[in-house]
This record gives structure tokens, C-alpha cells and sequence, in this order.
């Protein structure tokens, strides 16, 4: 089998984030989610993949994945340009998929079981796909899926008004060939894109076996700001401690932490995992839970918790910074020790300040 990670698309909903890179590099626990993806394949024996490039600086995909020999795995690039749908995505790696069947990982899902179970006994199965469906409180946001009395999917709908099921489309597909011949018989939807549940559903209607797993562990689509915290706190809560850097004496470290090389957590200093704080991080202050601080960044007498800072930043805050998702070279200083006192801000597009 073969592996197809889309990474293109536009972003919107993280944007500042993304005016500065794609989405798919934004680093849940320091590292991309994009990473997460080829990880899952690798681990389920799927070496040979596929990665689509959008518009949305592409190189730095290619830049920060390389030809894949660092994950044990190939990456062959295929672009598609500009974000017309799942489906246009799939259409345009069917040279590469070259009659294989396929796992089309969307690159900014994640997904606590991994993929293994998944793809277990696909190649040689009946179905011309599989599908991964979690029960969710708000269908309405994603593709959802209608079963009968059965189990088996008989209605596909993508961002329904009115759900007919809480049972979410994962973004992880398993396809063999024909879905190449569906998507070539679908029209765009209402919001232009090719949609690749309705490519499914067109699988189904002509007759084709479509199967489909409850996932129980946790999944999460990173497309949202909230939806990335979420993520951080999610992964966090499966590390393990491993302490590189220097620890000063009267430091407090309690739970599982993981701390970078080259990185100082001075004197007085609080840490409460799970977090995970990079390389050559300065730290002084209180670091607490669910708390993921990328390379080069110094906390100055703060306090912060619930949040990622992804990296080469300054904090220095008289109140705690909480539930916050701060891009690279960010800089927050209080006005403590400057003049004229007062907030001074240079925000991107869509940024949200609670003061
Ligand atoms: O996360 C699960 C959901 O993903 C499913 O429940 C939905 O059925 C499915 O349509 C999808 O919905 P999203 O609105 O989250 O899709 P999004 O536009 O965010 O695209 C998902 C990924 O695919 C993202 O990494 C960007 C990439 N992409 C997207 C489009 C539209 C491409 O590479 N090319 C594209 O044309």
C-alpha cells in the first residue's frame, strides 16, 4: 500500500499562524503534525509516500520533511495547487498511487491508536474503501456518515445542516483504485471543491462495498486554533520525562517533563507537566500543564500554562499567559520597566488578545 498525506489548502481558520507557513507544520508538542501523519504510516508498514503541495509556501513542507529518509520512509511531492477538494487532492496522486491501494492521511488530523488496526487486512478485502467515523458533539463541522441497522454507511454528507448521525468522518481514508473512476463522475459542491464524501458516496451507490471503524481513542482535526490546544494537551499526556538541559538548584519539577539541551530552568523556577519546553530555552518562572515551548524561547520572571509557544520568543507578563497559541518571534513585554507605559501591539489578521 502506499500513503497520501495532503498538506495544501489555505489555512484560514489559523491564520495569523499561516500567512508564515502551512498549517501542517504547526508543532503540537514541538513537533509538526504533519510529522504525526507519516509516523502513522510508517508504523503501519507503509514506507512509500505520497505528499500534496498546495499554494501555502510549499518548499517549507519539502524543507522540513526532506525526501523522508529522517522518518524511514520515501516522499515523492505531488502538486496540486490551489485547494479545489479532498477529492481534486486524491485526483491528482493517481500516477503516483499507480494502481496500489492507498491510505489518504489528511495532514493535520491526529490520531491517538495510530493507523495499523486500520489498514490490517485491507489489500486483500472485498471493500473498495474504509472509513474511520468518531462520534462527536458537533457533527456539523465535519463529513458525517448515516449507517443502518447493520452498521453499514448508506449516506455520506459533508458540513450537514442538520445531521443525520454524531459519527464524524475521520480524515483518514483507505481507497483501492475505483475511487479514481468516482471522482472522475462528481460535480463540485456549493462551496466549489470536489468533495471526496461525495466521491464515497458515489462509490457506494454504484454498488461497491464501503466498510467503516468506530474509532474509541481520541482523534483530532487541528483546523481551529481551540482545536490545536486541544491537541497539545492530548499528546502531552503520553510523554515520557527526559531532562537534557541544566537544571538550577531550587528548581521544582513535578510530573512528566520533557526539557531540551542547551536549555537553563533557573533558580526558583516551577515546572508542572506534562510540557515540554525545547533547546536552548531560558526559563524563569512557572511553567504548568499542557504547556509546549519551542527552541530558543525565554520565559523572564512569567508565568504560563496551557499553551504553545512554537519557538524564538520572548515572555515576560505580570499576569499568567494561559490557553494562548503564539507564533514564532513572538514577543511579549510588560510595560513594567518601560515608557510611555501602555500595550503596544503588532497583531496579524485574526489575532485574539484577552486582556
Ligand atoms: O478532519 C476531518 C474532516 O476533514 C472530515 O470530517 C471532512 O469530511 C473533510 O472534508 C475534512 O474537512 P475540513 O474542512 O477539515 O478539510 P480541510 O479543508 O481543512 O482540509 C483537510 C486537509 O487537506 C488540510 O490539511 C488541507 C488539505 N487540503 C484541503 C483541500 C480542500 C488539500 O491538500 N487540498 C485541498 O484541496
Amino acid at each position: 500500500m502506499k500513503g497520501v498525506i495532503l498538506s495544501g489548502g489555505h489555512g484560514t481558520r489559523l491564520r495569523p499562524l499561516t500567512h508564515t507557513g502551512p498549517k501542517q507544520l504547526i508543532p503540537i508538542a514541538n513537533k509538526p503534525v504533519i510529522y504525526y501523519a507519516i509516523e502513522d504510516l510508517r508504523d503501519a508498514g507503509i514506507t512509500d509516500i505520497g505528499i500534496i503541495l498546495g499554494t501555502n509556501m510549499p518548499n517549507k513542507i519539502k524543507d522540513a520533511l526532506g525526501d523522508g529518509s529522517k522518518f524511514g520512509v520515501k516522499i515523492t511531492y505531488i502538486m496540486q495547487g490551489e485547494p479545489k477538494g479532498l477529492a481534486h487532492a486524491a485526483a491528482t496522486a493517481k500516477d503516483f498511487v499507480d494502481g496500489d491501494s492507498f491510505v489518504m492521511y489528511l495532514g493535520d488530523n491526529i490520531l491517538k491508536s495510530g493507523i495499523e488496526e486500520f489498514v490490517k487486512g485491507f489489500d486483500e478485502s472485498k471493500f473498495a474503501s474504509r472509513l474511520l467515523l468518531q462520534e462527536v458533539p458537533d457533527p456539523r463541522q465535519f463529513g458525517v456518515a448515516e449507517l443502518n441497522d447493520n452498521g453499514e454507511i448508506i449516506n455520506l454528507v459533508e458540513k450537514p445542516e442538520h445531521p443525520k448521525s454524531n459519527l464524524a468522518l475521520v480524515g483518514i481514508y483507505l481507497f483501492k483504485n475505483e475511487i479514481f473512476d468516482a471522482i472522475d463522475k462528481i460535480k463540485p459542491s456549493w462551496r466549489n471543491e470536489l468533495e471526496i464524501t461525495d466521491a464515497i458516496q458515489k462509490l457506494i451507490d454504484e454498488g461497491y462495498d464501503v466498510d467503516s471503524f468506530v474509532v474509541e481513542g481520541w482523534w483530532k482535526d487541528t483546523g481551529k486554533p481551540e482545536d490545536v490546544l486541544d491537541a497539545n494537551q492530548l499528546i502531552l499526556e503520553s510523554i515520557q520525562t527526559d531532562i537534557k538541559g541544566t537544571i538550577e538548584d531550587d528548581v521544582k519539577i513535578k510530573g512528566r517533563v520533557i526539557i531540551g539541551e542547551d536549555t537553563i530552568i533557573k533558580s526558583g523556577s516551577v515546572i508542572k507537566g506534562p510540557a515540554i519546553i525545547g533547546k536552548n530555552c531560558e526559563i524563569k518562572g512557572y511553567v504548568g500543564p499542557y504547556t509546549s515551548i519551542g527552541d530558543n524561547t525565554k520565559l523572564i520572571e512569567s508565568e504560563i500554562d496551557s499553551s504553545i509557544i512554537i519557538g524564538n520568543s520572548i515572555i515576560q507578563s505580570d499576569k499568567r499567559i494561559t490557553e494562548s497559541l503564539l507564533g514564532q518571534n513572538s514577543k511579549i513585554i510588560s510595560d513594567k520597566t518601560t515608557y510611555p507605559k501602555g500595550r503596544s501591539f503588532v497583531i496579524g489578521e485574526n489575532s485574539i488578545i484577552n486582556l
